[in-house]
Formats: C-alpha cells, structure tokens, sequence
C-alpha cells in the first residue's frame, strides 16, 4: 500500500510515525522518572521509620537503664537500712546495759521487805555542800514519829514518850529532848519535807540503823528496836563548836531570812542578791497599780543567761547579778541538764517595754479571736489578760522579772520538771520570788506561771515564799506600801 502512497503522503506518514515514537519515548521517560521518585520517597520513608525506631529503641534501652538504677538504689538502700537496723538489735541485744552517770540518783530505802518504803532521790537533794542529807519527814513516816510544825518550825516526837527533836528551816540547830546539837549543815524544808544531815540519824538517835552503799547507790534505814533520841532531857553533849549560836532553851523564832548555805562561792553577789536598800526593788505592778507608758529602768544590762538562740535580753543591774548568782548554784547543783528545748534553764524573756508589751498583748488577742471567731475583741482581750498583762500593767516594764525555763516555749509542763522545784524552793536565796503560783489566780488574776520570778531582794523574798504568799497578799500585810 505504501508503495501506492505518493511520496508527499508518505513523508507525513513517516512524520507522524516518528511522532509517536517520540511521544512513546517521552511518556516512557516520564514513567520511569515517576517510578524513581517513588522509589525515591519510599527510600526516604523507610530511613525515616528506621531512625525512629533506633531512637525509639534507644529511649526504651535509656528508660530500662533509668529504671534498672533506681531499683538498684532501693535496692541499696534498703541493703544498708537492713544492716544498719539489724546492728542495733544485735548490738542492743549483746551491749551492757548502760551504766548510769555517778551523779544520778540513789534508791532510799526505809525497811525492809515488801512493807519497806521505797524512794529515788537525786544526788543534788542527796548530797550538798559535801554533806549527805535525808527526807526526815519520809524516815519519820517509816519510824511513825508524830510531826507537828509548820512556818519553818518542825517537831518530830516518839509516841507515848516525851522524847522529841525541833528542826528549823534555814538552821544548823536541833534541839533534842530541849538540848541544842549543832548539825553538819541546815535544816532544809522543802516543799513541805523537812531535809536534814544524815548523820543527825547515826549521831543523835538510837533504834535506826543507816547502812550507805554508795557503790550501788543505795541507803537502807532499818529499825532495830525501840527508837530514841540519845540526848535525853538536862543532858547535853558538851561544848558547841565555834560559830555557833548561843544555846536558848527555846528553838529561836525569827522573821529575818537565815544565811543561806551555797555549794558555790557567792560571797561576790551577796551585795546584789540581798541590797542593803532592802525596800529599793518592792514594787507592785498589776492590773491595778499600773507602770507609765514612758517609764524605763536606767540601769538594764544584758543577762548572762539568756538562751543563746540570737535573743539579747536585758533587766536592771542589781537583779541580773543576782541571777547570775542563781544560775551559777542551780547549775553547781546539778540542775544543768539540756532540757526539751535543747537548753537548761534559761532566760526567754525579761524587760519589756510599753511597745512590746502591747506588740505581744494584740498578737496573743488576734490569736485568740482566730481561735474562736465568735469572740468580741473586748472577750478576747480578757482572755489574754490571763495569762499576758496588759500593756502598762506589765512588771516586765520595771526589768526586775525574768521568765526563764528549759522548754521550748513558756508551758506550765515546767512544774513536773526538777530544775522547777529547785527554783521553786531556792529562789528566795537570791533575792527571787515565784511572782504567779498556782493557788493565787484569784488574787494575781494571772494563771500559774511556773516559769516566772520577780526580784525584790532576799529580805522580801524570804518572807513572801515562807508565808506562801503572792507579792499582792505581802504587800497588803505590810499596809500596801510598796
Ligand atoms: N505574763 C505576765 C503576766 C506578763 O505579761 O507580765
Ligand atoms: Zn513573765
């Protein structure tokens, strides 16, 4: 046929194959580009996805190795908490009981066998001043001797004799059947208990035995027989020993405060803790005799004792020095012991400005009405007023007071500590008083405060502690003079 084409036809027939040649060759280039890419894309997708997976692999391998270390902390731990635990049982199982510091305390016998009285007293009430002591009103109880006394005079009899021995508080001197005997050291009433040497019981009385132990920090009383006193009635012992007082048929009954005995030398602070002004420091501040708001002692130094937690507290110089005087013997007598705060006694506070007193009444009011919002604030301030004076009524304005304790914050828990007693009993020796005691709210109008003593000099203060009274009911005995 194409051999019938003319050449004309047959050129455009050729033009035309050559046409779809190319056309074929374009649409097959086209293809396999479009095929290279694809190849191309999946190549890029699949290194995407193996990327992913190496770092997803690595997270899982990291994750397992975070996990792994903190097992084999606990593990660890736990390994050396175990040891650390199973120690101490062992060590607590095998280890000697710990053995007591000497200056512990002594078990007191008084009998023996199960109808025996038994008591535990420290070695500071024990032992003072190189003297060993004992609880007559306990061993009395134990010898049923009949007690009868009182303002710091006791008398201890036999029942059925007439035989009897007088003590007085703060003396050296028992009579005995009405004939003196000079004691190692003074008769001491404390908390009502009659303290007195012991050797008054070996040297003076018949029918007790004392045996001493002080390797097993015992003493045994024992009655053996009828008991008695071996002075008897118009015999005496012979000549009193230098420094005695004269011997008077009666023991001598007198309101002046007796020399205090110290274990510690306080011949310095004597001045300080008994002025010779002896009226200079009876000041009455309370609800009623109120202070003024610009009044301020000249005469404030810092306090030796203060709580060395960043305070400074300052009071009047005469009454520092006589606590210094105090510290020093409540520490010699043992009573220096760390207490709950981390402290022995201490002072917290002690002079106190008419701005700070009222800084601390308004804190402890708005403390009081969070606590019970139903209060007014004229309800909330008389609560306050309880325990926290009012500004201007306040005897922490006239520096003489100090609040010092051995807790973590002023608390009546105070009272069951020992250091309390101490200071409750010894305070007057230098010049202090318990300013707030437990059965004089009513007439302080201030709850029991065991942590706070008021200076008012030796004369005072001994007078006040032996009628028991507050510094309110003493200064009405004395006319309200002060
Ligand atoms: N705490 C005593 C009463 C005072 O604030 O003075
Ligand atoms: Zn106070």
């Amino acid at each position: 046929m194409n051999n019938r084409m003319n050449p004309r036809d047959r050129y455009y027939a050729e033009m035309r194959a050559a046409e779809e040649r190319r056309a074929e060759a374009a649409r097959r280039a086209a293809e396999e580009n479009r095929r290279r890419e694809l190849l191309e894309q999946k190549r890029r997708y699949n290194e995407k996805m193996e990327r992913r997976r190496r770092h997803e692999a690595m997270m899982r391998k990291k994750k397992r190795r975070a996990y792994a270390g903190r097992v084999l902390l606990f593990v660890v731990c736990f390994l050396i908490i175990f040891t650390v635990v199973m120690l101490c049982v062992f060590v607590s199982f095998h280890m000697k009981p710990i053995e007591l510091p000497d200056n512990d305390s002594y078990d007191v016998y008084f009998g023996e066998g199960d109808g025996r009285l038994e008591t535990e007293v420290a070695r500071a009430k024990l032992d003072r001043g190189g003297v060993r002591y004992v609880d007559y009103t306990k061993l009395a109880e134990y010898l049923s001797l009949t007690v009868v006394g009182g303002s710091g005079t006791y008398r201890f009899v036999i029942p059925g004799t007439e035989e009897e021995t007088v003590f007085t508080d703060g003396s050296p001197e028992a009579y005995v059947n009405g004939e003196v005997y000079r004691m190692k050291g003074n008769a001491a009433v404390e908390s009502g208990k009659v303290w007195v040497p012991l050797s008054f019981v070996s040297e003076c009385m018949t029918g007790v035995n004392v045996t001493e132990d002080d390797e097993k920090m015992t003493i045994t009383f024992l009655s053996s027989g009828s008991v008695g006193f071996t002075m008897k009635r118009a015999e005496t012992l012979g000549p009193i020993p230098d420094g005695s007082t004269p011997v008077t048929d009666e023991p001598p009954v007198s309101d002046d405060p007796p020399e205090p005995e110290f274990t510690s030398d306080l011949s310095a602070f004597e001045q300080y803790m008994n002025p010779a002004d002896r009226d200079a420091y009876l000041i009455l501040v309370n609800s009623t005799h109120k202070i003024d708001r610009d009044y301020a002692p000249d005469d404030l130094v810092d306090i030796v004792n203060t709580r060395a937690d960043g305070r400074k507290e300052v009071m009047r110089e005469c009454a520092e020095k006589a606590l210094e005087a105090l510290f020093i013997e409540l520490y010699a007598n043992g009573y220096d012991a760390k207490g709950p705060s981390g402290y022995p006694v201490s002072v917290m506070s002690a002079y106190r400005s008419y701005d700070k007193q009222e800084y601390l009444f308004n804190i402890y009011t708005q403390n009081e009405m969070h606590d019970n919002p139903a209060l007014t604030r004229e309800e909330a301030e008389a609560i306050t007023a309880t325990y926290s004076a009012r500004p201007g009524t306040s005897e922490h304005q006239t520096g003489l007071c100090v609040d010092m304790h051995n807790l973590p914050a002023a608390d009546q828990k105070f009272a069951s500590q020992e250091a309390y007693e101490w200071l409750r009993d010894n305070a007057w020796k230098f010049g202090f008083i318990l300013r707030f005691p437990e059965d004089k709210e009513e007439i302080t109008g201030i709850t029991f405060e065991p942590w706070h003593y008021r200076f008012v000099g030796r004369y005072h203060a001994y007078k006040i502690w032996k009628a028991g009274m507050c510094l309110e009911e003493y200064v009405e005995s004395l006319g309200g003079q002060a």
